[in-house]
């Protein structure tokens, strides 16, 4: 237990991929909130990467998590942001030793882990814990939050969400990359969508009793392959009439100026014409997406009904532009339409409608999540400095609560029933 403020707050970093490194580079913008102390990450350029921001000792730059667990704590906090089938050994051996922890979505892949995973935290006792639900963060969500709680549109009846995963960041990350199969990682609700899921029992500030859902791997299936073409784009005769071409997508990227995400996750050092072209034709992200081991959905949807008889539907889908989440919120004495961006609410009384803008003088909105990134890292590392978790906005209960409910909507589209949870 910690007496008293505790800043900066040390902290070990377990998983220096993307995320592991977007916090990282948070806290170097932060140094006088936090530091980084340690690192663990078996890709060595990774590693070194950090070692070198925070100008490491080599005794506390670790290939494994679980040499960093092993032994005398070594920060105060851990930042778990391993592969999703990594999270479980890391989360419960560091809450064990004390750490607070900030781990990354999805908990584990399985309800039995999820639950594992709160127990080690909740049997420690003295720790903080924030899962990366960053959107319940963003200041979008605290406007539209305002809103629902003043009552000003009455009580919520039905919402109407969708998430516009885009065409091309399925192609990248749920056919050519990590997230493509289920046995490496997590059906795709979990990994892309245990957000919305919680982001709607957020917003309806209800539990979700009913869930059934439908949903499938609709498009890139090897059935699907145009004929003439072939398993890589940079052999293909077709390419050109691709919408999905690993060509089109990433050298598209990089001739509009691209080099950070995606473009840095198919390449470990400079982003630039020669290594993107050499990933293209040696790596996964080079393949032709109809010929690709992927077997997530690409396509998916998800009714709620919660506790008191609010319902929502929810829509997960690859087929479009890609852009913010919209949501429609119909309440008793008025609506609402939010992109993401931009709330218009209206009132049914006067017919008067009101955009709020949530992004104007928000320089944080160009960070990463519309600025949930950053706000979960402050919130998190003032729960860890003041020992009060009371800026933690997705802690352990309701976490697991959500994550349950997106493993019951799972349930219900494989076995085409409807799912209760029980309170
Ligand atoms: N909150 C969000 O909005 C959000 C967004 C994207 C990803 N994520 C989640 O964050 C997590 C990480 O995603 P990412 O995009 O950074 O993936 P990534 O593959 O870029 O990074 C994961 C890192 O973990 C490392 N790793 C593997 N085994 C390890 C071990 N034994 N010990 C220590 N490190 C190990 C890998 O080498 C890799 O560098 C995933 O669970 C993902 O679903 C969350």
């Amino acid at each position: 237990m910690y007496d008293g403020e505790m800043k900066p707050v040390r902290v070990l970093i377990i998983g220096a991929g993307s995320r592991g490194t977007a916090y990282s580079r948070y806290i170097d913008r932060h140094r006088d909130d936090a530091v980084v102390v340690a690192v663990a990450e078996p890709n060595e350029a990774r590693r070194n990467r950090i070692a070198e921001m925070f100008s490491l000792p080599a005794e506390n730059v670790r290939d494994d998590w679980s040499a960093a667990a092993a032994g005398p704590r070594l920060a105060d906090a851990a930042i778990v942001a391993t592969p999703d089938s990594l999270h479980v050994d890391p989360a419960i051996a560091l809450a064990e030793k004390g750490y607070h922890i900030l781990l990354e979505k999805p908990m584990a892949p399985n309800e039995a882990d999820c639950r594992r995973i709160i127990q080690a935290v909740e049997d420690r006792g003295d720790i903080h814990l924030a899962v990366c639900h960053v959107m319940r963060y963003t200041r979008y969500t605290r406007t539209l939050k305002g809103i629902i709680d003043s009552g000003r549109i009455g009580e919520i009846v039905n919402v109407q969400h969708i998430e516009p995963v885009g065409y091309w960041h399925q192609a990248h990350s749920f056919v050519r990359g990590n997230w493509r199969s289920e046995s490496e990682s997590v059906f795709m609700l979990l990994a892309k969508s245990c957000h919305d899921i919680d982001w709607l029992r957020y917003i309806v500030a209800r539990p979700c009793a009913r869930v059934s859902s439908f949903g499938s791997l609709f498009h890139f299936k090897k059935a699907n392959q145009p004929s003439g073409a072939a398993d890589r784009c940079v052999d293909c005769g077709v390419e050109a009439d691709c919408p999905y071409s690993a060509r089109k997508i990433y050298m598209g990227m990089l001739a509009e100026g691209r080099t950070g995400w995606p473009l840095d996750v198919l390449v470990d050092g400079e982003v630039n014409a020669e290594t993107i072209d050499e990933a293209l034709r040696t790596g996964p992200y080079g393949r032709c997406v109809y010929a690709c081991d992927n077997d997530v959905v690409d396509h998916q949807v998800v009714n709620v009904e919660f506790d008191g008889g609010a319902t929502a539907s929810f829509t997960m889908t690859a087929f479009n532009l890609a852009g913010g989440r919209k949501t429609r919120i119909h309440a008793t004495r008025g609506e609402i339409y939010g992109d993401g961006r931009n709330i218009t609410v209206t009132d049914f009384l006067t017919g008067q409608s009101e955009t709020i803008d949530t992004a104007a003088s928000d320089a944080s909105i160009s960070g990463g999540h519309g600025g949930g990134d950053d706000r979960i890292m402050d919130a998190f590392l003032t729960a860890v400095a003041d020992n009060d978790s009371s800026a933690i906005l997705s802690g352990p209960r309701e976490t697991l609560e959500t994550h349950l409910a997106v493993f019951a909507a799972e349930r219900a589209r494989r076995s085409g029933t409807v799912e209760t949870l029980s309170a």
